[in-house]
């Protein structure tokens, strides 16, 4: 089945009990069971599994091309339960730009456990291999990464991952499967944020790791979920379901808008530059053509101006919405440095651009007032 017909069908069965189309919610946190806990349909408590949950699980797997799929609380709670499974000791690859979360995991908690990480520009293969030690478990990708768009060669990034030993996650956010799928190129793993894409209205909040095969990394994962309990609720998990049926529909609307802004603010007199890989001058515009079906829906420019010219225009604009996040109906805009805490990495002279399904027309015409 093809990727739009798979969004809508992937864990749609009809109900078997009551034959609705829509997918039950299941709230229940309890299933009942024999007096030896025999299980009725393969369910015993809601923190292990739940079947809402598990026709997400279904339909994750199913989008990315993998074997299993485990849903968690955030994609925060999804990138944590892949790094908690890594040996005390470990040493990983990361990305210099990625989502902050990433950093501060590797800052604040994963040292308790020796586990320490080298950042790395993941678009040059030689400092990636450079930087490779004998310990080094995990290359972590995210690519188109965030907040500066950066792309990285998925195919030689497993290539050279698996030539050491180690294993390639790549956080699929910003793509999303309907533009890319990381497992087909060689990627042990996908992670994601179902927060952005897939619940695609801002209202909701998820994660998700989808495992190219059931492996040992799958089953310590899933059961480690069980224990410390962060899973993703049914409601979150019914409503992310939603989303993905209008994934393939939605994503073809923000890569449109997303390019058209983008050839639009690339011959603005304000702006430095355009971080966006649809535009032929981005410097990862190739490999994204080879391993991507289209360009996706976020974005950042640079002011010419700096911080200043950047923050008056992030006052300006009245369609886009100054707020973090992305991947919803509506745009937004961020200032990226002001909300990465103490110590921020992005540029100061960086807004970054969540494109929304808005007319394209009224998104520009709010840009060209917003830059006067
Ligand atoms: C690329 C990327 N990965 C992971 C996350 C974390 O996801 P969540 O906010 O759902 O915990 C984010 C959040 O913005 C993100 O942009």
């Amino acid at each position: 089945m093809r990727f739009e017909t798979l969004a809508i069908h992937a864990g749609a069965e009809a109900d078997t009990e009551s034959g609705a189309v829509a997918p039950p919610l299941h709230m229940s946190t309890t299933f009942q069971h024999g007096p030896a806990g025999e299980r009725r349909a393969g369910y015993e408590y809601q923190r292990e599994a739940n079947p809402t949950q598990d026709r997400l699980e279904t339909c994750l797997a199913a989008l990315e091309g993998g074997e299993r799929a485990l849903v968690y609380a955030s994609g925060m709670a999804a990138m944590q339960g892949y790094l908690e499974c890594l040996a005390n000791g470990s040493h990983v690859l990361i990305p210099t730009d990625c989502y902050t979360g990433l950093r501060t995991l590797f800052h604040e908690f994963l040292p308790h456990r020796g586990i320490t990480a080298t950042a790395v520009d993941m678009s040059d293969l030689l400092e990636v291999r450079a930087a490779l030690r004998p310990e080094t478990a995990l290359i972590w990708a995210e690519t188109p990464s965030n907040p500066l768009l950066a792309v990285a060669d998925i195919a030689a990034l497993a290539e050279t991952a698996h030539a050491h030993g180690a294993l390639l996650v790549c956080d699929n956010t910003f793509a999303t499967p309907a533009l890319q799928q990381p497992l087909a190129l060689g990627a042990d793993a996908v992670m994601h944020s179902t927060t952005k894409y897939f619940g695609g209205h801002s209202d909701v909040m998820g994660g998700a790791l989808v495992f190219a095969q059931a492996d040992s990394v799958y089953e310590q994962a899933a059961h480690r979920r069980h224990i410390t309990g962060s899973i993703a609720s049914p409601f979150n998990s019914w409503l992310i379901l939603r989303g993905a049926r209008s994934l393939p529909a939605r994503m073809a609307w923000h890569c449109r808008n997303a390019q058209l802004i983008a050839e639009f603010l690339s011959s603005h007199p304000a702006i430095e530059s355009v971080n966006y890989p649809g535009l032929p001058t981005h410097p990862g515009h190739a490999i994204a053509r080879k391993q991507m079906r289209d360009f996706g829906g976020m974005l950042s420019i640079q002011f010419i101006g700096g911080r200043e010219a950047a923050l008056r225009f992030a006052s300006r604009v009245k369609v886009f919405t100054n707020a973090t996040s992305l991947g919803g109906v509506e745009s937004l805009i961020e200032h990226r440095a002001s909300t990465e805490g103490a110590n921020p990495v992005s540029p100061q002279n960086l807004i970054r651009m969540s494109v929304g399904l808005e007319h394209p027309d009224d998104l520009i015409d709010d840009l060209k007032q917003a830059l006067l």
